[in-house]
């Protein structure tokens, strides 16, 4: 095993150079992304019995997400290259990893963004951060095709994960997987969307096994929503629909690389429901300690199914990446959730609704 940690984390870029594209030290624009904890489930035995699942808890990122892993890569990238402005598409989180990594490198950032559908706290995010945010009348796949027609013309940076260094990053997260545990698991579970971080930590996971890091690849299990979920039908969907809006795409990027990881690995892509999502969105949040948000939670919503179909064993060693912070989607927690007890401002009657 090679550990690359030394002292205080420097960010993927500093910390994984030996694996990643070259980058000039006066390009790298870094929020200190990655090292994200790999927490261990203990309350989960009564579903998971002798199973060892961990949640990668890419919630705690500095934008909230996992974007960050690959927009450092995408945005010092084009800073080497002297870039004035970048641009994406998105469904809230690479916005705000593009606006705030853009806002450190000096650069304009445009994003377009399905209006209306995008999480309030990814909203803000690219807001704060100064990026320009056109919200269009239109799905995500409509505005992925914008960014694709305006990028081959204009003096812009496309940094949706089709530029090859936001897939770079991102397998960073296999990495430090490896790292924590010492060994790759024995399946990795991921929420897809438009098929970018399944692609790259099958990458990263592939890179180790070849440098003799890891021994053993793991299975790749992908789970899209079952409204939104190309992939598993085999066809684009053309009105994705779910609840979890991150993913909420229906013809994704990197459609072909997702089938290569499923099928180099011995995996799977299936789908899962809203309300499978929800229900292990509010599982771990109520019993593990952790809040995700919605799309993230399709990872472990898909573990769960997995593990009723028989298709997991006592011993298998279960990776979860939770791709996003429950704070950036709180409408959706509020909606969901019952609601907080209104009572008189009175010790009394307090006592008494607390059951003493
Ligand atoms: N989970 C979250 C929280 C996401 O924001 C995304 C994608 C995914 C999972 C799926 O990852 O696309 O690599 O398969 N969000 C993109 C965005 C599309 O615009 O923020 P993927």
């Amino acid at each position: 095993m090679q550990l690359t940690r030394k002292g205080l984390w420097g960010g993927i870029i500093r910390e994984f150079r030996d694996f990643l594209p070259e980058i000039s030290d006066d390009a790298i624009t870094t929020l200190l992304e990655g090292n994200t904890p790999l927490i261990e489930c203990d309350n989960l035995k009564d579903i998971f019995g002798d199973i060892r699942l961990l949640l990668k808890y890419e919630g705690l990122n500095p934008t909230g997400s996992f974007k960050d892993r690959g927009m450092t890569m995408a945005v010092s990238k084009a800073r080497e290259e002297n870039a004035k402005a970048i641009i994406c598409a998105s469904t809230g989180n690479t916005s705000a990893a593009a606006a705030a990594y853009a806002a450190k490198a000096g650069m304009k950032a445009f994003v377009l963004v399905p209006d209306g559908a995008i999480a309030m706290g990814k909203l803000s995010q690219a807001i704060m951060h100064g990026a320009m945010v056109l919200q269009i009348k239109g799905n995500f796949d409509d505005a992925l095709t914008i960014v694709k027609e305006i990028t081959g013309d204009y003096p812009v940076k496309m940094v949706n994960s089709i530029n090859p260094f936001r897939i770079e990053g991102q397998k960073t997260g296999a990495f430090e997987v490896c790292e924590h545990l010492g060994y790759a698991p024995t399946y990795h579970f991921l929420p897809v969307g438009n098929a970018g971080n399944i692609t790259a930590y099958w990458k990263g996971y592939k890179q180790y096994h070849h440098e003799n890091i890891i021994t053993h690849l793991p299975k790749m299990m992908g789970f899209q929503a079952d409204g939104a979920a190309p992939i598993v039908r085999g066809r684009p969907v053309e009105h994705p629909e779910t609840i979890a809006t991150a993913i909420k795409i229906g013809n994704p990027a990197s459609w072909d690389s997702a089938l290569r990881a499923r099928d180099e690995s011995g995996g799977v892509i299936e789908a899962v429901t809203d309300e499978e999502i929800l229900a292990a969105y509010k599982l771990l949040a109520a019993r593990e300690g952790v809040y995700c948000e919605p799309a993230s939670a399709a990872s472990l919503a898909g573990a769960i199914k997995m593990k009723k179909d028989g298709v997991l064993n006592d011993g298998d060693t279960v990776v979860c990446t939770l791709t996003g912070h429950g704070l950036k989607d709180p409408d959706i927690a509020l909606k969901s959730s019952e609601k907080p007890v209104k009572v008189p401002a009175e010790t009394k009657k307090i006592l008494k609704v607390m059951g003493f």
